[in-house]
């Protein structure tokens, strides 16, 4: 195999040797419930540094630290009540909180921005090594930047296999989207910088205010940009994306064979070599667990086309959305 990556499994040796790299400054590929991260000393900023190399990660997006426990929060950002009260409600979760940075935090993490963005995951591989480790750890998604988020070691592999060395197999992940993003600076006003399993709703319901939106654009922004979401383009398979409200089963016969169509629920009836689907109920939590992947796959079957079914509803609905709006943005 023509990469230079190996892929661990989780024993208590290969954990520990894993930390003492992290502490050493070389970046390694962790799973968490979310998606999986390259991750490296977040206190580090030749460690970090690394991160962008190989992802060919533009300096001006910013890295999520991860901390393994509450108390490693106030290390690394300033708190307030409102971002207390969802660490409590949502961590160790799918939740990150942009909150103002403590100046141990290297400005390469920030991207130069005196916020910083946290998060609590909560793989119980990735929650040892974190502790292991005992130092906080930077991570964006283990993928080239601007294709698809991994949620396998094998997606790691495929994508930064020839720039990395070292990938944590964790399993697949278990919610299969990136994070919500919290933009927390004012607690009087909660931003959703981008949507995740943690829903809007479950948020109000915390906060008592509704969260107000990150503004929307599609011109790539020269200087720091506030959240992923405000880059069109992200999450992007290389074969053009079209997106369907529903996908009439007619529709699907009759379409080119070159064409691939992507239900939420296994259809009945239709069968074809371009026909596929998500969850075999069309459960959404399982769309979300296999998006990634599916979009993976037939991005490497040469299809000129894949038409994808959105996800009715809200809540996780709308996670899965963005991320099928962004795949489909060209
Ligand atoms: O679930 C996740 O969030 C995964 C896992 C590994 O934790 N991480 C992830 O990171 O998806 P990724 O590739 O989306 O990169 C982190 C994003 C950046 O695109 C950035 O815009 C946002 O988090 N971010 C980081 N620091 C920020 C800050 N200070 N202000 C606003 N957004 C920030
Ligand atoms: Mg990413």
């Amino acid at each position: 195999m023509n990469s230079s990556a190996r892929i661990y499994r989780g024993t208590p040796r290969n954990l520990a040797r894993l930390a003492r790299l992290l502490r050493a400054g070389e970046p390694v590929a962790v799973p968490t419930e979310t998606v999986y991260g390259l991750a490296a000393n977040a206190l580090d900023a030749r460690a970090c540094r690394k991160i962008f190399t190989a992802k060919g990660r533009p300096a001006s997006d910013p890295l999520i630290v991860h901390i393994h426990s509450l108390a490693q929060l106030a290390d690394v950002a300033q708190p307030n009540a409102a971002a207390l009260r969802l660490a409590r409600a949502f961590w160790p979760g799918a939740l990150t909180l942009v909150l103002p940075k403590k100046p141990v935090v290297p400005g390469i993490v920030s991207a130069g921005l005196p916020s910083v963005a946290v998060r609590m995951p909560s793989h119980p591989l990735f929650r040892r090594l974190l502790k292991l480790a005992g130092v906080p750890l930077a991570a964006p998604s283990a993928n080239p930047f601007g294709y698809v988020s991994p949620t396998s070691a094998a997606h790691v592999r495929a994508g930064l296999g020839k720039k990395i060395r070292h990938i944590l197999d964790g399993g697949p992940c278990t919610i299969g989207l990136e994070s919500t993003i919290v933009d927390l600076r004012n607690p009087r006003a909660p931003r959703l910088l981008r949507p995740g399993a943690v829903t809007q709703a479950q948020l109000k319901r915390v906060l008592g205010v509704p969260l107000r939106a990150a503004a929307k654009t599609t011109v790539q922004p020269a200087v720091a940009q506030l959240a992923p979401g405000l880059l069109a383009r992200h999450y992007s398979p290389r074969t053009p994306v079209t997106l369907h409200q529903k996908i009439s089963p007619t529709a699907a016969r009759r379409g080119p064979a070159g064409e691939a169509w992507v239900f939420l629920a296994k259809p009945r009836a239709l069968t074809g070599k371009n026909i596929f689907w998500l969850d075999t109920h069309g459960r959404l939590p399982g769309v979300a667990r296999r998006l990634f992947h599916v979009l993976r796959l037939l991005d490497g079957k040469n299809f000129s086309r894949l038409h994808v079914e959105l996800a009715p509803g809200e809540g996780l609905a709308t996670a899965i959305n963005d991320r099928l709006r962004r795949a489909a943005a060209r």
